[in-house]
C-alpha cells in the first residue's frame, strides 16, 4: 500500500471541533501524513490492539513512509482498560525515551481509543493524540469527544480526564476484518444518536440495517451513517465538552449498561449492554411520566431489528454469570454511576424518539430504585 496525503482523504465539512475528522474508504493510507500535519512530534508511539496491528501492522508503517514509529500492543477486552495497564504502557513510553515531543497514535476500539487516550493525556502531563478507531463503536464514539479512562474496581470509567484528540482518521475498511457481532455492537450506539436527537436518522439506520446485515463492512450505506453519527455526537460535545449538563445525554441506555458490564466483569458486549440499557431506560421514562407509553417498545423494535438483545435475558452471557445480574444487584450497581448526586441515580431519559428531557438544563433526572428495579424486572 502506497502512503497518502491529508489532501487525499476527506474530513467532515463544517464540524463544530477544533481538531478534524476524516471518514473514507482507505484513510488509513494517509495515517502518517495526517499525524504529519496535524500533531508533528519527534517520536510517534502507536498503541495499538493487538489483533488489528496483526492485521494492519504493514499497512500502519507504511503510511509513515521511513519515519520511525514505535508500536505497543494491547491485548484485546475490555479487561485491559486498567490502571495497572496504563502504568505499564506509560512506563514503556520512558523505556523507549520518549519525551515532551511525542505524539501518541491509538488504533483500536473503545477500550484501546480511551485507554491510549489516558496515556496521552497524563504522559508529562499531555501529549498530542490522533485516534484512529477500528470498530464501530468506535468510530462513532470512543474515538470523538475527548473522554480518556481507565476502569477501577469502583466501576466503569471512574478514573480519566478530558483529552481532545488532534485530529481522528476513520478508514471504515478497517471494519472488514471484524465479526458481525462486533459490527451489532456499533449499531447500538448508532440507534442511541437516532433516539436522543434525530428521528429521521434512526428511520435511515433501520431502513439500511438489511443491507447491513447483508453486506456487513462493505455496506454501503455504512460510512454516511457512520458521518451522521459523528456529527451528532460533535454537536453535542462542542455545546458541553466536560459533561456539566447536555453531554450527558449521551449517557442515555448507559448507566443501565455500566452496571451490567461491572456486575460480569465486563464479560459482556458493551453494544449489548446498551441496547439493554435503552429499553430499560425507555421504560423508566414511561413510567415517571416523561414518555408516552409506547416509547419503549419502539425502542425495542429498532434494538431487536438491529440483531441485539431488548432484555437481560438476550445478552450473550456465560451461563454461570447469569445469575449475577438480578434486577436487584443490577440496581445496586448503579449508585456508583458518575451521575449519582446527593445518593440519587440521575437518568437522562428521551420524552419520545428524537428528543431528550432538558430537565431545566440539568438533562437528567433523578429516579428512585423501586422504579428502576420495576422497568428491570
Ligand atoms: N460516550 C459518551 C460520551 O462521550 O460522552
Amino acid at each position: 500500500m502506497t502512503a497518502r496525503t491529508v489532501g487525499d482523504v476527506a474530513a467532515l465539512r463544517d464540524l463544530p471541533l477544533e481538531y478534524p475528522v476524516f471518514v473514507e474508504t482507505g484513510a488509513l493510507a494517509a495515517l502518517g501524513d495526517v499525524v504529519h500535519a496535524f500533531a508533528p512530534a519527534h517520536r510517534i508511539g502507536i498503541i495499538a490492539d493487538a489483533t488489528v496491528a496483526q492485521a494492519h501492522g504493514d499497512a500502519i508503517r507504511a503510511s509513515f513512509g521511513g519515519m520511525r514509529v514505535d508500536l505497543l500492543t494491547v491485548a484485546p477486552g475490555e479487561q485491559e482498560k486498567t490502571r495497572e495497564r496504563w502504568a505499564q504502557l506509560t512506563d514503556a513510553l520512558f523505556a523507549l525515551e520518549f519525551g515532551r515531543d511525542s505524539t501518541i497514535v491509538a488504533i483500536g476500539g473503545g477500550v484501546v481509543c480511551d485507554l491510549a487516550g489516558f496515556v496521552a493525556a497524563t504522559f508529562m502531563r499531555g501529549v498530542p493524540i490522533v485516534q484512529v478507531p477500528t470498530t464501530l463503536l468506535a468510530m462513532v464514539d470512543a474515538s470523538v469527544g475527548g473522554k480518556t479512562a481507565v476502569d477501577p474496581p469502583a466501576g466503569k470509567n471512574l478514573v480519566g480526564a478530558f483529552h481532545n484528540p488532534k485530529a481522528v482518521l476513520i478508514d471504515p475498511l478497517m471494519l472488514r476484518t471484524l465479526p458481525a457481532s462486533v459490527l451489532r455492537a456499533g449499531l447500538a450506539e448508532m440507534i442511541k444518536h437516532g433516539v436522543i436527537a434525530d428521528a429521521a436518522y434512526l428511520e435511515a439506520i433501520l431502513h439500511a440495517l438489511p443491507e447491513i446485515a447483508l453486506r456487513g463492512a462493505d455496506s454501503e450505506a455504512l460510512p454516511s451513517l457512520v458521518a451522521n453519527s459523528v456529527r451528532i455526537k460533535a454537536a453535542v460535545v462542542a455545546e458541553d465538552t466536560r459533561e456539566d449538563g447536555l453531554r450527558q445525554i449521551l449517557n442515555f441506555g448507559h448507566t443501565i449498561a455500566h452496571a451490567i458490564e461491572r456486575l460480569v466483569d465486563y464479560q459482556v458486549s458493551h453494544g449489548e449492554a446498551v441496547a439493554v440499557g435503552m429499553v430499560v431506560e425507555g421504560r423508566i421514562a414511561e413510567s415517571i411520566g416523561l414518555a408516552k407509553p409506547g416509547l419503549a417498545l419502539a425502542i425495542a423494535d429498532s434494538v431487536r431489528r438491529a440483531g441485539l438483545p431488548t432484555s437481560i435475558d438476550g445478552l450473550s452471557l456465560r451461563p454461570e454469570l447469569r445469575s449475577r445480574v438480578s434486577p436487584l444487584a443490577v440496581v445496586r450497581a448503579t449508585r456508583g454511576d458518575k451521575k449519582a448526586r446527593g445518593g440519587l441515580v440521575r437518568y437522562a431519559l428521551p420524552r419520545q424518539v428524537g428528543e431528550m428531557e432538558a430537565a431545566e438544563g440539568a438533562w437528567s433526572v433523578p429516579v428512585l430504585d423501586e422504579v428502576v428495579e420495576r422497568a428491570l424486572a
